[in-house]
């Protein structure tokens, strides 16, 4: 057997879309079954993700393990807000309908009927049992974790620049109550949205977690993010917060362009703009 040895994701594989996965999912992910997952959308129409990072296993029930979830998905927002989906197996004979269903995947479509699938309500959860496929397993979402504590390390600029904002505004208020375990909370998510970017931007290792490749990012911006932190009196808090809003707003405008991606400072605006907001990115 001629076997080779990879640390790092192969030339061939360079320049591929993963569309947030990592290389070594696509790797390992081949072979393995592949689920379609149902549920009802906030407007009550019916949804249908493909799955196949997943496995079973069980502790005096059991349970399905979904490693790999995709957080811009309607899957995703299903499992955290009704927390009721079907896991339906297709075979041959429905695989190219249950396959349909990613390219028929506006929000405001029944998703398995335009894809030429039928269902029916699950008799223990309410979610859609698609006929076609041979076994649907009726659940209930148990827990969510991320896998170490904390990860939002997301690559998509303008959902961080979003996050990041909306937290930034809501900094104002906890300032002035001296809330300091909402602040240190918020301050925590900003700490995580700026660290995104930053990695978003200047990763350069395909290994280990976001705390480690953050040794390898320039070294003024690893000092950027060690002033999201909060002391017992708040002492300081708010001129760091202030530079590292400005930071964060530098670090995005450099990598959009790094990119090649469209930059909207339109959040920033909305913190100028807001009376309620305490901490204001300083204009210029
Ligand atoms: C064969 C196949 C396997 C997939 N496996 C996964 C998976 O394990 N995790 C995931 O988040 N997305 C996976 N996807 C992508 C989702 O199915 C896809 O993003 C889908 O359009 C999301 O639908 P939704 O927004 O209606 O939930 C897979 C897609 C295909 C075609």
């Amino acid at each position: 057997m001629n076997k080779k040895q990879f640390f790092m994701i192969p030339d061939e594989m360079k320049g591929n879309e993963w569309w947030g996965f990592h290389w070594l999912e696509h790797v390992t992910a081949v072979p393995a079954p592949l689920v379609l997952v149902t549920g009802y959308k906030e407007n009550g129409l019916a949804n249908g993700t493909m799955q196949s990072w997943f496995c079973f296993s069980n502790e005096n029930n059991f349970y399905c393990i979904f490693g790999s979830v995709n957080k811009y998905t309607h899957m995703y927002e299903i499992i955290s807000k009704k927390k009721q989906i079907v896991i339906n197996f297709p075979d041959r004979t429905c695989i190219e309908k249950c396959m349909d269903t990613v390219a028929n995947n506006s929000y405001d479509m029944d998703e398995l009927s335009a894809s030429n699938l039928h269902y029916r309500d699950g008799s223990k959860v309410k979610a859609p049992v698609v006929n076609e496929c041979f076994l649907n397993l009726e659940c209930e979402v148990e827990w969510e974790r991320e896998i170490y504590e904390g990860s939002i390390w997301s690559d998509d600029i303008s959902y961080l620049e979003k996050t990041y904002w909306y937290h930034a505004y809501m900094t104002g208020k906890y300032l002035k109550r001296k809330d300091y375990f909402k602040l240190n909370h918020v301050l925590h998510t900003m700490y995580e949205t700026h660290m995104s970017v930053l990695l978003v931007g200047f990763d350069r290792i395909t290994w280990g977690g976001s705390a480690n490749k953050l040794h390898f990012i320039p070294i003024e911006k690893q000092a950027h993010l060690k002033k999201y932190y909060c002391p017992e009196n708040l002492d300081g808090v708010e001129q760091n917060l202030i530079s590292c809003m400005k930071w964060f707003q530098e670090d995005t405008q450099e990598i959009c362009k790094l990119k090649g991606l469209d930059y909207s400072a339109y959040s920033v605006d909305t913190i100028h703009s807001n009376e309620l907001g305490y901490c204001k990115v300083p204009s210029e």
